[in-house]
């Protein structure tokens, strides 16, 4: 698997994890490590056995439902343990981390704050607080080098972090017995720290970097970042804040006030020429990261925040994306440069969310003169949890790293059995018909289908860990099809058309389709299409000319790379179209429930879970008077009336969730309790209500496509 290959590495089987897998749990060592992102967005878990296997990672949002959900994590340690079939007396000791403030102190006081309701119940749980735990907390910047130390294919290298703020100075240097910084290693000999000259409330870390050498690890750069407001008011914006993620996610929160849309900034740099004729670079940063002069006033006179939708604003805006995305590579690229030139390190780990940015991270692979360059498929926030549990690890064992038999999976979460599948189906049976096989293979069937044009969701085995989906929980599609962009990102994406689209190609064909092929099995670089064979997949590749690939080995998924070697024998193209399975911008599919619901929700053609084959039922063609219509069980509905009592709008909640209807189908629904047929429902209304009977069927099949009434046939 080229970079990532090394015999060590952490072994887990995409199958071999089932939930509550009662084998698993008579075989479970009792002393489990956890590791966790804290009480701040991309709240995660890590779960290592005492020999540093790691059984489990997962993040809240895949539990919750809520994008980037941060807060405490009951649910989520209760739903880890769950999954590898232990209890809170199995865990032997926790190491969590928090970047907006000290978990040791916020721990003090949060009985006494959640009795006074500033915090959710959930706050003071077992599961959260791990009471009578022995528990480590590690700073910002330490907890991501260890993110990836233990699991790189070297031994020996540069660890650079970087991302939109570590922890504050003041509390890296309060003392604390458990409470662990990177200011007390040892110092390289060519280290050096920024000097803080501006007038500021506080520091926070910016960006760092480490020379290591098995679980030895030194000082080698530091750049704190004035905080200009106290840290637990800090701006959620990144309004002032001068490391390059912050600087970043500025421009992002100016144009989708969203400070989290990077990867949206990203993907619309290299439109800056098409949507603005005259578009010339202009700095934003100058000079290196020691001394580094940031344009501020060209920030703060950016024009029109946050109106995307407003197209006269796409040129300015692709504009300034393009400056940020072209200065922060070449200050990132020199900085790494100057590294390795001071060190002579071969090998560099790069992590923090700017680590994301798949544009930078190709231009990394090709120019920054590193032999090997790591990138794990948890950059961001996330990845905290599995550096805290390597961390603790290490603490435990005398400073050994975790043990690695096989080469890092992205597949750490649950794989979900036939029963669940079973569970969800019979929620949804109604509006989802399971396909009959018979003797034909499954990827067959999808393969045939994606060449045809349509659009496969396919959930196969354990959630994947991290932002990119790699084959478990995608989106399929064929990369010939230019109208593919269009349709996922408007149909069932719900997102901005420019968004490109990446491709899962065959390691052993990248070479062909695509220059300087560095490996990428997790999504994370972009390299450019062959000039002769970008025409011919316009649905993966960008404005640039770029895609960011992901090489797929039969070692990492053996069913997703045999899925796509069946579709190049139908197209004699080597990749699909793989986007993550999720819709109108919710977090990606976990359980065979959500994808159910989602495929119910969208455009999407197909389903797979785990082998099956789903498609939806379509609103019968023929509908006979003797036919039952039965509305959803158990919901509600609230009616918002003017000043004159005219009826505005009808909210009805059902499920958990609120749909906006209109008064006649709230009646519907009403008439629809499973006594009444359909020839008794159309006389109802016709003589009631005045409402001819092709108005009825038309908010039937409006009901019926929102899963709100389902249609009996009774039996003769
Ligand atoms: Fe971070």
């Amino acid at each position: 698997m080229g970079v990532h290959q090394r015999q060590l590495g952490v072994f887990y089987n995409n199958d071999t994890l089932k939930c509550c897998n009662p084998l698993f749990f008579a075989e479970m060592a009792r002393n489990l490590i956890l590791g966790l992102n804290q009480y701040t967005h991309s709240a995660a878990v890590c779960v290592l056995d005492t020999n540093g296997k790691m059984l489990f990672c997962g993040e809240k949002e895949r539990v919750s439902r809520k994008k980037h959900d941060g807060g405490d994590t009951a649910d989520l340690v209760e739903h880890a343990l769950n999954a590898v079939g232990a209890k809170l007396s199995d865990v032997r000791m926790v190491c969590a981390n928090n970047h907006l403030f000290r978990i040791d102190r916020f721990h003090d006081s949060v009985d006494w704050s959640t009795a006074l309701f500033q915090y959710r119940s959930s706050y003071v749980s077992d599961f959260n607080l791990l009471p009578g735990i022995e528990r480590l907390e590690l700073s910002h910047h330490l907890a991501h080098a260890w993110s990836a130390l233990p699991y790189a294919p070297f031994d020996n290298g540069i660890i650079v972090v970087a991302d939109g703020m570590g922890s504050t100075l003041h509390e890296m240097q309060m003392p604390g017995e458990n409470y662990f910084t990177d200011l007390s290693l040892d110092k390289h000999p060519q280290f050096h720290e920024v000097e803080r000259k501006d007038e500021a409330f506080g520091w926070r870390e910016g960006e760092s970097a480490f020379l290591f050498e098995g679980g030895n690890i030194q000082q080698l750069f530091k750049r704190f970042i004035p905080e200009p407001s106290p840290s637990l008011l800090y701006n959620y914006g990144f309004e002032d804040m001068s490391s390059l993620g912050a600087l970043y996610s500025r421009v992002s929160s100016h144009i989708f006030a969203d400070w989290n849309a990077c990867g949206k900034v990203m993907g619309m740099a290299p439109l800056a020429s098409k949507w603005n004729k005259d578009y010339k670079h202009q700095p934003i940063l100058s000079g290196g990261l020691d001394d580094l002069v940031i344009d501020w006033q060209r920030l703060r006179n950016a024009v029109n925040p946050n109106q995307w939708n407003d197209e006269k604003n796409r040129g300015a805006y692709a504009s300034l994306a393009a400056d940020m995305q072209s200065d922060l590579e070449t200050v990132m690229l020199e900085k790494l440069q100057d590294l390795r030139a001071k060190t002579g390190a071969k090998n560099l780990i790069f992590v923090g969310g700017v680590a994301l940015n798949s544009t930078l991270n190709g231009r990394i692979h090709r120019e920054a003169g590193f032999e090997q360059v790591f990138i794990p498929h948890y950059p961001g926030d996330q990845g905290l949890a599995v550096g805290c549990a390597a961390f603790a690890y290490a603490q435990l064992n005398n400073q050994q790293l975790p043990t690695q038999q096989q080469a890092l999976s992205p597949y750490s979460g649950v794989a979900y059995t036939d029963d669940d599948t079973a569970a969800a189906l019979n929620d949804w049976q109604d509006w989802i018909e399971e396909a009959d096989l018979e003797d034909t293979d499954v990827a067959d069937v999808v393969a045939q289908a994606i060449n045809d044009g349509q659009i496969v969701a396919w959930f196969d085995g354990r959630s994947e860990f991290g932002p990119r989906a790699l084959g478990n929980r995608s989106i399929l599609a064929d990369p010939r099809r230019g109208e593919m962009v269009e349709r996922i990102n408007s149909a069932i994406k719900k997102r901005e058309s420019y968004r490109p689209f990446a491709p899962s190609v065959l390691e052993e064909k990248v070479s062909e389709w695509f220059d300087d092929a560095s490996p990428s099995p997790y999504m994370s670089l972009t390299v450019q299409a062959r000039a002769d064979k970008a025409e011919q997949i316009p649905a993966v590749v960008h404005a640039d000319g770029s895609s960011r690939i992901q090489t797929l080995s039969a070692n990492d998924n053996a069913k997703y790379h045999d899925l796509v070697q069946r579709f190049e024998k139908l197209s004699g193209v080597p990749m699909l179209l793989n986007t993550s399975f999720n819709i109108k911008q919710e977090p990606i599919v976990e359980t065979p429930a959500d994808a159910m619901k989602s495929f119910l929700d969208s455009d999407l053609d197909l389903l797979v879970i785990n082998g099956r084959l789903f498609r939806q039922r379509k609103f019968p063609e023929m509908l006979t008077g003797s036919m039952i219509p039965l509305a959803a069980p158990n919901f509600t509905a609230e009616s918002v009336s003017n000043a004159e009592g005219d009826n505005m709008s009808v909210r009805l909640m059902v499920r958990g969730e609120t749909f906006d209807i209109e008064q006649i189908e709230l009646g519907l629904l009403e008439v629809c309790n499973g006594e009444n047929t359909l020839h008794d429902i159309t006389d109802y209304f016709k003589e009631h209500w005045d409402v001819e009977q092709d108005t009825i069927m038309s908010h039937l099949q409006g009901l019926y496509s929102r899963c709100l009434v389902s249609i009996i046939t009774p039996q003769e």
